[in-house]
Order: C-alpha cells, then sequence, then structure tokens
C-alpha cells in the first residue's frame, strides 16, 4: 500500500492508503480524526474541505494525498483555540459569521491563507479570495463583515 509521510497541524504523520489517488480530505477525516474539514461536493466546487497546504488554500476533496507528501498540512484544528482563538476565527465569532457552521471552516481557512498574502486586503479581495466558499444558510454579508474585521 502506498505510504505518506508529512506534517500536520505541525505533527509529523504517517498514512497507508489503497490507492494514491485517495483525496486528502478523506485521509485527514476518516485516518486522522480532523473532521473539521467537511465533505460538501466531493468536486472542487463549494470550498467546505478547504485546508492549507504549504500555507495555501487548496480544496482537500480535490487533492490526491500523494500531492500533500512531504508538505505542511493545516486544518481548521491547527488554528487556534477556544480559549485563544486565531485572530480570524475571533473576528468570525464576534460578527456570528456562521448559522449552520457546515461551510465555516472552509472559509475560516480560506480567509487565513488570503490574510497571511494580504493582511489590510480590501473588501473587492475579500469578496474575490471567497467567491468559491458557498455558504447555503446565505450568510455571505456576516461572512465578508467577519473577514474584513480580522484585516483590522
Ligand atoms: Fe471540496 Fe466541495 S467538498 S470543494
Amino acid at each position: 500500500m502506498p505510504t505518506y509521510s508529512f506534517f500536520v497541524n505541525g505533527s509529523a504523520r504517517t498514512v497507508q492508503t489503497r490507492t494514491d489517488d485517495q483525496p486528502l480530505l478523506y485521509v485527514l477525516r476518516n485516518q486522522l480524526g480532523l473532521t473539521g474539514a467537511k465533505f460538501g461536493c466531493g468536486l472542487g466546487q463549494c470550498g467546505a474541505c478547504t485546508v492549507l497546504v504549504d500555507g495555501e488554500a487548496v480544496r482537500s476533496c480535490m487533492m490526491p494525498v500523494a500531492a500533500a507528501n512531504g508538505r505542511g498540512v493545516t486544518t481548521i484544528e491547527g488554528l487556534g483555540s477556544p480559549d485563544q482563538p486565531h485572530p480570524v476565527q475571533a473576528a468570525f465569532i464576534t460578527e456570528q459569521a456562521a448559522q449552520c457552521g457546515y461551510c465555516a471552516s472552509g472559509v475560516v481557512m480560506a480567509t487565513v491563507a488570503l490574510l497571511a498574502r494580504k493582511p489590510k486586503a480590501t473588501r473587492a479581495e475579500v469578496q474575490a479570495a471567497l467567491a468559491g466558499n458557498l455558504c447555503r444558510c446565505g450568510t455571505h454579508q456576516r461572512i465578508l463583515r467577519a473577514a474584513l474585521r480580522a484585516t483590522g
């Protein structure tokens, strides 16, 4: 069976999969117990599964685990804690940006990736960066306010 090693939230992890095209999302959720990244569409179209790979936001349902070999993966579990939320998580809490919350981890991860590149991102840049993260509850305005709050 193919074996892959990578860092997940700072810890070295090694996994085996039956095939080398196993999506990273499945490995994170089913083998490593990290269920923060969600399965939404499985087609790269909703953003619910967004995680960071070497700091870049990726759709983990579309990335084969083989592509993460030797790299650094960050999931929502690796950002902050209930006592010490990441600034983006804190902004989302303040703005009550989540309704059902299913999309929230993906939106937060996409926002973290954007603000790492552009800490003072404009409204238009935030909108462009999050355009592919869908919220079926329709809280996009609150999400936008939260992301802009996180720009400081
Ligand atoms: Fe990956 Fe929808 S579950 S983009």
